[in-house]
């Protein structure tokens, strides 16, 4: 997708979760950069959207019992439905404002239980056909805790369905769908790789609620596929499945 910044991409390896920060606010230049990228990353239109405020997190993250001292935060936003499609959408433009936000230096945490998404509805003015799917403080995480959890991620062998060759390009594109993160550190997603492409799978096919939403994890992990193949020289198209495991089909144009 032509809206993909190839920096992100070293931001992948960088990239941790931060739940304690520092209080203080967001510099003038760092909150603008975040709402530049708001208003301008759009690949699914209206259909999702990331919003950002410089203040509130307070009040959304109380109770979370994770996150500490956030101040400024944003959401990402989709249809009021939760169907696949929306999760997926609200997964992948919400990691896109994730790495956007590291790249500039700030630190950041996926949320996507435990929030008042009351509290974010009322802050940001939302109507009522939308959702907020997640949220993520932003800000400076405490000094001492950077870079101290390391990835723990599984082996890219187990991830992986069948014994096909790897392009260079499947085999970037697959490493850094390794670091995406995920709910719980879950990785709840199986790549099949094609001739010209890769299949992206859930790890069990949904049976209650509960399970869609690892959708949402499956749109971060587009994200982090796409980089992948962008950076080994190829761009690609998602087709949507949607259907049982299957998610989607990444295939090179
Ligand atoms: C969709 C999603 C939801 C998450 N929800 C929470 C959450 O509610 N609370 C929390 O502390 N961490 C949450 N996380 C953070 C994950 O636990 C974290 O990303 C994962 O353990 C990998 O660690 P890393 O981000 O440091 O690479 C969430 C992550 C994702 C992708």
């Amino acid at each position: 997708m032509l809206m993909l910044n190839v920096d992100w991409y070293e931001i992948l390896f960088q990239r941790h979760s931060f739940r304690r920060f520092q209080k203080r606010d967001l510099s003038d230049y760092e909150y603008n950069e975040m709402r530049k990228f708001s208003v301008t990353f759009k690949p699914f239109g209206e259909a999702a959207r990331v919003r950002v405020l410089p203040g509130g997190g307070e009040a959304v993250f109380k109770g979370s019992g994770s996150v500490k001292d956030a101040r400024a935060y944003m959401a990402f936003i989709s249809g009021s439905q939760v169907t696949p499609l929306n999760l997926l959408r609200a997964g992948y433009s919400g990691e896109a404002a994730i790495l956007e936000a590291v790249r500039l230096g700030l630190d950041t945490c996926w949320i996507g239980a435990h929030f008042r998404s009351g509290k974010v509805a009322e802050q940001m003015g939302l109507d009522p056909g939308v959702k907020v799917y997640g949220v993520s403080p932003l800000g400076h995480g405490q000094p001492g805790m950077k870079n101290v959890s390391g990835h723990k991620r599984l082996e890219i062998e187990s991830l992986t369905v069948g014994t096909q060759q790897q392009e260079l390009w499947q085999a970037s594109a697959l490493e850094a769908a390794r670091l995406a993160p995920s709910d719980r550190n879950r990785q709840p997603w199986r790549f099949v790789v094609g001739a010209d492409s890769i299949l992206l799978r859930l790890d069990a096919a949904p049976k209650t609620r509960l399970d869609y939403w690892k959708y949402m994890d499956c749109g971060i992990v587009m994200l982090h596929l796409e980089l992948g193949a962008l950076r080994a020289g190829k761009r690609g198209e998602w087709q949507y499945i949607l259907k049982g495991c299957d998610a989607a089909r990444f295939v090179v144009l």
